[in-house]
């Protein structure tokens, strides 16, 4: 069934050559598979009991996602990264933007599972691209 196809997926573009981030961000991508799981079709408004299974997925995935940014932002503070403040702002616009989608899951006026997956999988790899890859090149240079 369409709505049931693993949509999300980690790309070898990517990756950034730190593994405990790459292995935080292919995580990341394996975890948006749950949110196909949960509803019956990812294109419809959710029914009541979707709304709860699927506000439960993405409390896990903003938790996973709060748990990465804290991990990456200490690896920009050991070298002194530059760009720290402004990966720092993203981070937090993703959380503060999830947030206000679980408020709507919960108060029934969410957006069909299909825009969240797709809002979550297309800022987690535009972000890896724009930002996370520069940083990581730079990290890469400056470590000990
Ligand atoms: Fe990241
Ligand atoms: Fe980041």
């Amino acid at each position: 069934m369409i709505a049931k196809l693993n949509l999300a997926g980690f790309k070898t573009d990517y990756v950034v050559d730190i593994q405990e981030i790459d292995e935080q961000h292919r995580s990341f991508f394996e975890m948006l598979d749950k949110i196909g799981n949960v509803v019956s079709d990812m294109y419809k408004p959710l029914s009541e009991e979707e709304a709860d299974a699927l506000a439960d997925v993405i409390d896990e995935l903003r938790e996973y996602a709060l748990i990465h940014f804290r991990t990456e932002e200490s690896y920009m503070k050991e070298v002194d990264y530059p760009g720290l403040s402004k990966q720092k702002k993203e981070h937090n616009r993703f959380i503060t933007d999830v947030i206000r989608m679980e408020a709507e899951i919960v108060n029934g006026t969410a957006m069909p599972a299909i825009k969240i997956r797709n809002f979550m999988h297309d800022w987690y790899r535009d972000h890896i691209l724009a930002l996370d890859k520069p940083f990581s090149e730079f990290y890469n240079k400056n470590k000990n």
